[in-house]
């Protein structure tokens, strides 16, 4: 399936869940297609493809991941959290509507989330994981404002990464693993390539956002200047990490055959991408 493809049907897919009428929905559904890389859903995707699942049996949670993923960014543009004012090349769901209706809209797509996954499975755990993943995310973000401007340990730093970004993204791939019957060898596999690959994944996030503008990345620069890793270790260092983590995230699919391929064409994109 070409990129475009996919989006579209992962779009129509996330349109069918979200409410049509009043502000809330609007809210919603403005942040939703404001236009993100669709990045958790591919995951999805892409590791029922690696266990040999059709795509579309896990389109339901892909969603849910998305779904819970915006509203992460939408309370984490807040005011009272990283005060940004742009996302996903738009305003912020908090300067489009207001504090009150953003914060709403990320409660309800929370909830929402969660509607659709007990529709979607009928497999406990893979609502469990993604509730856990969830709180892990949180608890990040509670981190995350704890050490602004602080000196921290390079170990707490990949800690926090790992906790407020790297957390969805390994619920992505184990509940998806979960549903579609991964064997525990191939679910420990699976988890190590997602534990790298969120690491990778906020460590680019990092370094873009010391050294893109706006205007390509679609939200605020130099906004997590005192917080990210180009901060603690420098810009070349913090490439070399993305890299590194990004090959371990390849190598720990060596058990997979071309099945993984688009698992792996992840792992390289989020290392290459520019926004
Ligand atoms: C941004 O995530 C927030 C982080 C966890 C770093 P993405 O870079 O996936 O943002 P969208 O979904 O494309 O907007
Ligand atoms: C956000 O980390 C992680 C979550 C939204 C959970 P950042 O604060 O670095 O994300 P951006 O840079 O605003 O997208
Ligand atoms: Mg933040
Ligand atoms: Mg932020
Ligand atoms: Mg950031």
């Amino acid at each position: 399936m070409t990129n475009d493809k996919l989006s579209s049907l992962i779009d129509r897919q996330l349109s069918s869940y979200l409410p049509r009428r009043g502000k809330l929905a609007q809210a919603m559904r403005y942040s939703v297609f404001a236009g993100g890389k669709r990045f958790r859903p591919r995951l999805c995707l892409a590791t029922a493809k690696a266990l040999g699942k059709p795509a579309t049996s896990v389109l339901p949670i892909a969603c849910a991941l998305e779904l819970l993923h915006t509203f992460t960014l939408i309370h984490d543009d807040l005011p009272c959290m990283d005060n940004s004012d742009y996302r996903r090349g738009k305003l912020a769901c908090h300067k489009k509507f207001d504090v009150a209706i953003a914060t709403l809209a990320g409660n309800t797509l929370n909830t929402l989330a969660f509607t659709i996954l007990v529709a979607a499975t009928k497999k406990a755990q893979v609502i469990i994981e993604i509730g856990q993943g969830l709180l892990e995310v949180l608890a990040g973000q509670v981190e995350d404002l704890a050490y602004q401007g602080k000196n921290i340990s390079l170990r707490k730093l990949k800690q926090v990464h790992q906790q407020k970004t790297g957390a969805l993204l390994l619920a992505c791939v184990r509940s998806v693993g979960l549903e579609c019957g991964a064997s525990p060898k191939q679910l420990k596999a699976l988890s190590a390539y997602a534990r790298y690959l969120g690491l990778a994944f906020q460590i680019c996030d990092d370094i873009l956002d010391a050294t893109s503008i706006r205007e390509i990345l679609g939200k605020p620069v130099q906004a997590d200047k005192e917080k990210g890793f180009p901060h603690f270790i420098g810009l070349k260092k913090s490439g070399e990490l993305a890299v590194a983590e990004q090959q371990k995230a390849i190598k720990a699919l060596a058990a997979f055959g071309p099945q993984a391929d688009q698992l792996r064409k992840i792992a390289e994109d989020v290392v290459n991408r520019k926004k």
